[in-house]
């Protein structure tokens, strides 16, 4: 039994400024804007500058977050970044992001669950606040993919940008919040989406560099095949604990990775798919900020309402998946700007 209810109280989100378009890509490899748009339903993405790193976007969303829900960055008593491209292996970009934000001594760690990072943290956030340790947790989900692509392999490098999204949580009223969460993985997948190299298996050398092993490989049909079976049943899971029924949902937000993943898991769930937030096409998938960067668009859109049902369902590299069903609101401020 819960002794309080824990929810998001404030969203925020940035992104770079420089946008990569599907008519630039064409420059520079074999595709075409009809196989991205029709595969993937990316139009363009957001990519970050040389001089740009993690906690440039985790630190301008975090601020965002922090101004909608009405919060002092003092009363943050725990920050957990998700993030697969932190600014360095360490220390963790949630210690950098810390200090930026002028805070001292709180508790501040990186977690890494690729794309479903930000359900990941969130949940595990939720677990610290229920616990009374801690009253107000920053939660950023940050990735600049762009880092980590090879801008010579067309079946990757079409579908990645950068960006971060952030919540603040805290307790909110009786019957608002999270009320359910469900985390897994699948590390027999471990092979389907990866950085071969940089790690303790084979840290880089120069021969890791030249053969291209710092960059992400990926089993594009076997991470499709995975993302559509566990968006639909880790929501229909969700869905049975609260008891709901599909016309009870008023919104998915998924993570952004390919609107063809997004509409077979709507399909196979019975939820229209007006219901899903999808911003995938100005985007592209930021890895572990897209949900938090789209949760924020939602509610800035002033379309999501107090009492709305949310779910929030992700997969990613691992492969894991993440999924949070919540009653919006019951707090001061968390309807946007
Ligand atoms: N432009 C033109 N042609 C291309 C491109 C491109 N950018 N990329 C691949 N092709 C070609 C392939 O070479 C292939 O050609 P062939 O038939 O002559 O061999 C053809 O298009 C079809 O390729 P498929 O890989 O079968 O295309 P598919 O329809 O499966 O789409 C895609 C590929 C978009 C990658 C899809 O599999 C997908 O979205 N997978 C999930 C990826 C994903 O979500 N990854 C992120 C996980 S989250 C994280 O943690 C980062």
């Amino acid at each position: 039994m819960l002794n309080k209810r824990i929810g998001i109280l404030g969203t925020g989100s940035s992104v770079p400024d420089k946008v990569l378009t599907n008519a630039d890509l064409e420059k520079i490899v074999d595709t075409s804007d009809e196989w991205i748009t029709t595969r993937t339903g990316i139009k363009e993405r957001r990519i970050a500058t040389e001089n740009e790193s993690a906690s440039t976007f985790a630190h301008e969303a975090s601020i965002k977050a922090l101004r909608n829900s009405g919060i002092n960055a003092e009363e943050i008593d725990l920050i957990i970044c998700a993030t697969v491209t932190p600014d360095m292996a360490f220390p963790a970009t949630a210690c950098i992001l810390q200090d930026m934000l002028g805070l001292k001594h709180i508790p501040a760690f990186d977690l890494s669950a690729g794309c479903s990072g930000f359900g990941y943290a969130i949940s595990v956030a939720e677990g610290l606040l229920q616990s009374g340790q801690y009253k107000k947790a920053l939660v950023v989900g940050v990735d600049l993919l762009s880092k980590i692509t090879d801008y010579t392999d067309r079946s990757t490098c079409v579908l990645f940008g950068d960006g971060a999204g952030a919540v603040i949580l805290g307790e909110v009223e009786d019957g608002y919040g999270i009320l359910a969460s469900e985390l897994g993985a699948e590390g027999s997948g471990a092979e389907f989406l990866q950085i071969p190299a940089g790690g303790s298996v084979k840290p880089a050398t120069k021969d890791t560099v030249k053969n291209k092993e710092h960059f992400i490989k990926m089993a594009g049909s076997d991470v499709f095949k995975f993302a559509v079976r566990i968006m639909a049943d880790c929501t229909q899971r969700l869905m049975d604990k609260v008891g709901l029924s599909p016309d009870e949902v008023h919104w998915v937000v998924p993570h952004q990775a390919n609107v063809r993943i997004i509409t077979a898991a709507a399909s196979r769930l019975g939820i229209p798919e007006e219901r899903f937030f999808i911003n995938v096409d100005l985007y592209g998938n930021t890895s572990a900020a897209s949900i938090g960067l789209a949760l924020d668009e939602l509610a800035l859109s002033g379309k999501l309402k107090e009492g709305d049902h949310v779910v929030m369902v992700g997969f990613g590299a691992g492969l894991t998946w993440s999924g949070l069903l919540i009653k919006w609101g019951g707090g001061k401020n968390n309807v946007g700007e």
